[in-house]
C-alpha cells in the first residue's frame, strides 16, 4: 500500500518524507486555505520535496475553465497530479488530461458507481472519502470493498485512494481490503507507529542494557 500524506503544511511533508514514508501528497480546497498560503507557491515547494504524485485540485466547475486550471497546475511540476470533482464535467476533463498523459486523481466519491464512471473516464486514482461517509452513519469502508470488486471485475487500473480517512482502524481495513494508497493526515500517519508494548518492551530493554554497564 502506498501512503499519500493529506495536507499542505510544508513542515509536516518534509518531516514524513525524510522519514521514507511518502509516496505522494493530496491537497484540496480546503487545506490550502488551512496552509494560508499562495496554491502556486506552496504547491511548487511541496513537488520540490516530494517525489511521488502531488494532487493539486481545480476549483472551476465548467469544463473549460476545469481545463485551464488544470495547464496552470500542471506546470508547476512533473509530479503533478489534477484533481477534478466526481462530476460530468470532471469526468469530461479527466479523460482529456489522461488522454494527455497527465496523472488524474477523480475526488469526491461517495458511490461504487461513481467510481466505475471514473475507471472508465481513465482516471489514474478514485478517492472514496471514507470518513465523510462515515459521519453520515454509514460504512464508508463497504465503499472501498464494492470498488475493489468492481475494478478487478473488469482489470481496470485505476488505483483505489482511500480519503478522507480519519483513524488508524481506517488504513488497516483499506490495507485489507486492498485499497492501492491511503491518504492520511500527518497525525494519524504518525500515530501507525504507535503500540504501548512497543514502547514497554523497549523501555525494559534500555533498562538492563543499562545494566551491563556496555557501550556499543
Ligand atoms: C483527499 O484527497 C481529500 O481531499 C481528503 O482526504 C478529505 O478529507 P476530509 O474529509 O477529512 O476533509
Amino acid at each position: 500500500m502506498k501512503f499519500f500524506v493529506d495536507t499542505a503544511d510544508v513542515d509536516q511533508i518534509r518531516e514524513l518524507n525524510e522519514l521514507g514514508l511518502l509516496d505522494g501528497v493530496t491537497t484540496n480546497p480546503s487545506l490550502i486555505m488551512k496552509a494560508g498560503r499562495d496554491i502556486t507557491e506552496v504547491t511548487k515547494e511541496i513537488c520540490d520535496i516530494v517525489e511521488g504524485p502531488v494532487s493539486s485540485e481545480v476549483t472551476a466547475t465548467e469544463y473549460d475553465e476545469m481545463m485551464r486550471q488544470a495547464d496552470k497546475l500542471a506546470k508547476i511540476a512533473d509530479n503533478i497530479c489534477i484533481k477534478v470533482p466526481l462530476t460530468l464535467d470532471g469526468l469530461r476533463a479527466c479523460r482529456a488530461l489522461t488522454d494527455n498523459g497527465q496523472l488524474v486523481n477523480v475526488t469526491l466519491c461517495f458511490s461504487a458507481n461513481q467510481a466505475l464512471l471514473a475507471a472508465k473516464a481513465g482516471a489514474t486514482f478514485i478517492s472514496p472519502f471514507i470518513g465523510r461517509i462515515d459521519d453520515m452513519a454509514i460504512d464508508g469502508m463497504e465503499l472501498i470493498r464494492d470498488i475493489r470488486v468492481i475494478y478487478d471485475n473488469y482489470d481496470f487500473d485505476t488505483e483505489i485512494l482511500a480519503a478522507s480517512i480519519r483513524t488508524v482502524n481506517h488504513v488497516r481495513e483499506a490495507a485489507l481490503i486492498g485499497a492501492d494508497v491511503a491518504t492520511v493526515p500527518p497525525s494519524t500517519l504518525k500515530s501507525l507507529v504507535k503500540h504501548p508494548l512497543t514502547d514497554k518492551g523497549l523501555d525494559a530493554f534500555l533498562e538492563d542494557w543499562k545494566k551491563t554497564g556496555q557501550n556499543i
